[in-house]
């Protein structure tokens, strides 16, 4: 018998003996009752501690380290990747990193100052309506583009320009939409967000930033161009296009619209306490998921975030 089944045989016994307590004359009665108690709290102490030691005895150590072979009996192990969008991301980020750009992380909570206040956006504007903005109950925003992080990034840096230097970040991050979903266009991508103030900024100058990082990016020249946009945070507003190039199959005919941009608008500056006679800025902001679609010939960005396992391990 183990000790276990001892022990629980002696508490049984005892329930036996303490119905002697009616035989008992009554002023016998009470000491009994006590001395009966303290056995059965003893017996309760003693079962407990015996059935933790057999738990303990009947845990197989895990060893989490162990190989899984095909060979073995455990079943394999699938090893997760890094999700393509992320590591995509990454390479933007290097990219204008190595030209010296600082990185800010972006947030998917933000708030109506943000998302149009702070970028000009005037009250009541149909441009507010162009970003198909979901609302949680509580009022707060999911941002819709990674523009609402402009605000934070000049008042962040902004020190830089009294020390003479020059503000100049990238802010990648995750934006949302309410709008219809289809083969390009998703309700949750990714952006990345530029940004650069100082004394003599010109579009020219972006315009360079920006040939730059495409042909870094797919790792050849490329021929890029511009069309007039509308944004209330910039003023003149551009659309960049480039050259959708043979080896990524263009006929080289075809212009692809890659992101936004402008010169900033005087009236983001003066809100971020930074003064537009003095200086001046450009911005940008474009998909992270259009990059990767072009770059691997996808022709639905729904994949990305499908979770279909089959389309995630070709990368
Ligand atoms: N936020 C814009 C969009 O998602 C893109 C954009 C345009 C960003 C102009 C900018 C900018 O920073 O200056 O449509």
């Amino acid at each position: 018998m183990s000790d276990l089944e001892q022990l629980k045989k002696e508490l049984k016994a005892l329930g036996a003996e303490y119905a002697k307590i009616k035989t008992l004359p009554p002023e016998e009665r009470g000491e009994f009752g006590r001395q009966m108690n303290a056995k059965k709290q003893k017996l309760l102490a003693a079962i407990e501690r015996a059935e933790n030691d057999l738990e303990s005895e009947n845990i197989i150590p895990l060893d989490i380290y162990a190989p899984t072979a095909p060979n073995q009996s455990l079943p394999r192990l699938e090893l997760g990747t890094e999700h393509p969008l992320m590591v995509e991301l990454d390479k933007v980020v290097d990219i204008y990193a190595a030209m010296g750009f600082d990185v800010m992380e972006s947030r998917q909570l933000d708030n109506e100052f943000h998302m149009f206040e702070s970028l000009n956006f005037p009250k009541d504007h149909p441009a507010r309506d162009g970003y198909d903005t979901f609302r949680t109950a509580e009022g707060f925003i999911p941002p819709a583009h990674t523009s609402t992080m402009q605000h934070r990034a000049l008042k962040k840096y902004r020190h830089r320009l009294d020390e003479n230097g020059q503000i100049a970040v990238v802010i990648p991050g995750r934006v949302f939409r309410n709008e219809d979903v289809d083969a390009t266009h998703e309700h949750t991508f990714y952006q990345c967000e530029g940004v650069l103030v100082s004394k003599d900024a010109t579009m020219g100058q972006m315009f360079g930033v920006l040939k730059h990082f495409f042909e870094a990016y797919y790792g050849q020249e490329l021929k890029i161009k511009t069309q007039p946009g509308y944004f209330p945070f910039t003023e003149p507003s551009a659309e960049l296009l480039i050259e959708k190039p043979a080896s990524l199959g263009g006929k080289g005919d075809g212009w692809l619209e890659m992101l936004g941009c402008g010169m900033i608008h005087p009236n983001v500056l003066k809100t971020a306490g930074i003064d537009p006679e003095i200086y001046h800025g450009f911005a940008w902001g474009g998909g992270i998921d259009r990059l990767a679609m072009l770059k691997y010939n996808l022709s639905d960005v729904r994949y990305f975030e499908s979770g279909k396992l089959d389309f995630l391990e070709e990368f």
